[in-house]
């Protein structure tokens, strides 16, 4: 069945289009479609229907933001929405290999490569799910999680707000014996199975669901969510994990209200742009 989309088309003075392009960028993870840069900059985003209002209320929260702080900002969007066939093949060449590590590549669906000794690579649909490789607290964890496995080499793992699967998948790639992800979207379970199937994994379960619905304990953790929703499941986080809590979606600013309702000392950190990923 076709499913609905819209279409941000975007006029921006060209001294505020980058930080829009940023703020679309970040919220959306789907890329842009650059049509003109001039005085003023041209550009299309992308937003599937089903979460279109909410993206649509972020974005417009985060640009009254910039046009308070920019007094020179001339921003206009116009919205138009179509079905997906008609863009499928569009937005796909704006997603590319990205190499996050020596040891680590994350591939788009449709780019072939064979790995060399001693690499892992990952292939990802990206879909509607958040987790492509370019976001920096997606890296944060890939890193993290590349650092610290031949040291601890966890028997288990849990990735909690799996979005495109690609932690679970990492873990998988690494050797991790027991590979558990869940996800409250039912988009993000779809999006990470598919990859699942892609990267040939067989054995990641795979859950919609929150971390209060866990029983069990897993030697590691790990969750890029925001603090806002951290918060929250912190403690229900933390009785889960057996050896290792591996925490990011953190803005460096918000580091300390994490430390706090953790009540146990961060034992690693790994900074990315703005953002923080906090090991306990
Ligand atoms: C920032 S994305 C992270 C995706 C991927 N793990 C990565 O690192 O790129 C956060 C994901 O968490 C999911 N999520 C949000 N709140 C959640 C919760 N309380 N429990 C489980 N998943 C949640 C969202 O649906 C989204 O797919």
């Amino acid at each position: 069945m076709a499913r609905q989309w819209y279409r941000g088309k975007w006029r921006v003075n060209k001294e505020i289009a980058p930080l829009v392009m940023d703020v679309l960028n970040q919220l959306t993870q789907r890329g842009l479609e650059v049509k003109h840069e001039g005085e003023y900059w041209e550009f299309w985003s992308y937003h599937p229907g089903d979460t279109w209002s909410q993206e649509q209320k972020e974005i417009e929260t985060r640009i009254a933001l910039l046009t308070t702080l920019f007094s020179d900002a001339s921003i206009e969007c116009e919205w138009e929405s179509f079905l997906e066939e008609n863009w499928q093949n569009n937005w796909r060449k704006y997603f590319k290999p990205q190499r996050v590590s020596s040891q680590l590549i994350v591939f788009p669906a449709w780019e072939r490569y064979q790995p060399q000794a001693g690499e892992i690579a990952i292939w990802i649909e990206p879909g509607m799910a958040f987790g492509t490789g370019t976001h920096e607290t997606t890296q944060l964890c890939l890193k993290t999680m590349l650092e610290l496995f031949p040291e601890e080499k966890p028997q288990s793992l849990l990735d909690v707000g799996t979005g495109t699967g690609i932690l679970a998948i990492l873990g998988k790639k690494l050797g991790i014996k027991e590979v558990v992800a869940i996800d409250i979207d039912p988009l993000a379970i779809e999006a990470a199975q598919e990859n699942i199937r892609l990267n040939q994994i067989k054995d990641i379960k795979l859950e919609k669901g929150s971390i209060s619905e866990i029983r069990g304990s897993y030697d590691w953790i790990v969750a890029n969510l925001e603090t806002k929703i951290i918060l929250p499941i912190i403690k229900d986080l933390k009785n889960c994990a057996r050896k290792t809590l591996i925490l990011s979606g953190i803005l460096a600013e918000e580091a300390t209200l994490i430390q706090e309702a953790m009540d146990s000392p961060c034992r690693y950190t790994r900074h990315q742009g703005e953002w923080v990923c906090l090991v306990f």
